[in-house]
């Protein structure tokens, strides 16, 4: 059985055929990380223009290598939320159209619900139940998994998400955009130890916040960093001048910072729940450090660890693809008259 995924939630405009739910056959991504690279984030404006331009090319592709055509599949599945609404609009509309005119299924896909079954895309996959960590630019979240279906809610960030302020604290290291890959590399270079920023732990809950750390980070750059390390004519290009040892050692202890808080709660989830077993997924979950940190954890206390490759932490249709085949063998199709929601609950 195929399905046709869609995703354009939000800067990537993404479509894949997977069969049974399980076999990639095509997964085209087109970034556009250059058109919104120079805001230092995405622009939602220009993110629904460019999906609209590129969303029969990328769609066209996936068909094309999967060497199939409308016909063959059983289902569109289109992601309709969370994300940025004008973005959302593009997919859903898309999917709708085609849907109307072929007589194909319409399954609608929550992002996060996509993010949780991204891990049953390669084997080995998870047996039920497990805990699900998401980590991406616009979420940072825990869930329980019974089933396809079945997600309790664990906890999730108050403020920022973990991607958010990787990307932050990239801006005003004036490192780029998306900040989360080009803080992983220097981090391997620096020293995690190197400056004490907070862990914000909030006892007794499996919630998140990271603006505190943001702000500590912002803090350290005007202040303590001048006077620790003079600055150095030429270097840098962000708010101040920083040598790059020391723009290595921020981003080390920066992430140190993040991913204490990642990993503890995944531990203190797992005793929760009396469950040993977990995913990773989001963007986030690409990081390297991350994932040894992950798999080390899950080492050390006898638990099973689950990580998509990084191709399939970070934004595609294959993971909404796989999820609304699940919908469809439990009959949950969509109506024409589906609309995106921007701030939709898993
Ligand atoms: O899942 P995703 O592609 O889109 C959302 O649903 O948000 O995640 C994008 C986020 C960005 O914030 C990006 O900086 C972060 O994932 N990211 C990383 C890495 N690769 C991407 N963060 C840390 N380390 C990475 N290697
Ligand atoms: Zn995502």
């Amino acid at each position: 059985m195929l399905i046709l995924g869609i995703d354009t939630s939000c800067d990537d405009t993404s479509a894949s055929v997977v069969e049974d739910g399980a076999k990639i056959v095509s997964n085209i991504v087109s970034s556009q990380t250059g058109v919104h690279k120079k805001y230092g984030g995405v622009v939602p404006e220009l993110a629904s223009r460019k999906h609209i331009e590129m969303i029969w090319p990328v769609v066209d592709e996936a068909l094309k290598t999967a060497r199939a055509g409308f016909k063959d599949l059983s289902g569109i599945a289109v992601c309709n939320g969370p994300g940025l609404i004008g973005s959302l609009l593009i997919g859903c509309s898309f999917a709708k159209a085609v849907c109307y005119s072929t007589g194909t299924s319409l399954i609608a896909v929550n992002h996060l619900e996509g993010h949780i079954v991204s891990s049953f895309l390669e084997e080995p996959c998870p047996d039920f139940p497990f805990i699900a960590m998401i980590v991406s630019g616009g979420h940072t979240c825990l869930y329980r998994v019974d089933g396809f279906g079945k997600y309790k809610e664990l906890g999730r960030t108050r403020d920022d998400a973990a991607g958010e302020a990787y990307d932050k604290v990239s801006k005003l290291l004036g490192l780029g955009y998306p900040g989360g890959p080009l803080i992983d590399k220097l981090a391997q270079k620096g020293n995690p130890k190197a400056i004490d920023f907070p862990r914000a732990y909030l006892p007794e809950s499996l919630d998140f916040s990271f603006s505190g750390l943001k702000t500590a980070v912002l803090n350290f750059v005007r202040t303590e960093a001048h006077r620790l390390h003079p600055p150095v004519t030429g270097g840098g290009s962000g708010d101040v001048f920083l040598q790059s040892q020391l723009i290595n050692d921020i981003a080390a202890s920066f992430q140190a910072s993040v991913l204490d808080v990642l990993v503890r709660k995944t531990v203190w989830a797992m005793k929760k729940e009396r469950i040993k077993r977990i995913t990773l997924s989001g963007g986030v979950a690409a990081n390297s450090e991350l994932r040894k940190r992950m798999e080390k954890m899950a080492e050390e206390i006898d638990a099973e660890v689950f990580i998509p490759s990084a191709a399939l932490c970070t934004d595609n249709a294959a993971m909404i693809a796989a999820a609304g085949y699940h919908h469809l063998q439990a009959g949950n199709i969509a109506g024409l008259d589906l609309n995106p929601v921007a701030y939709l609950i898993l």
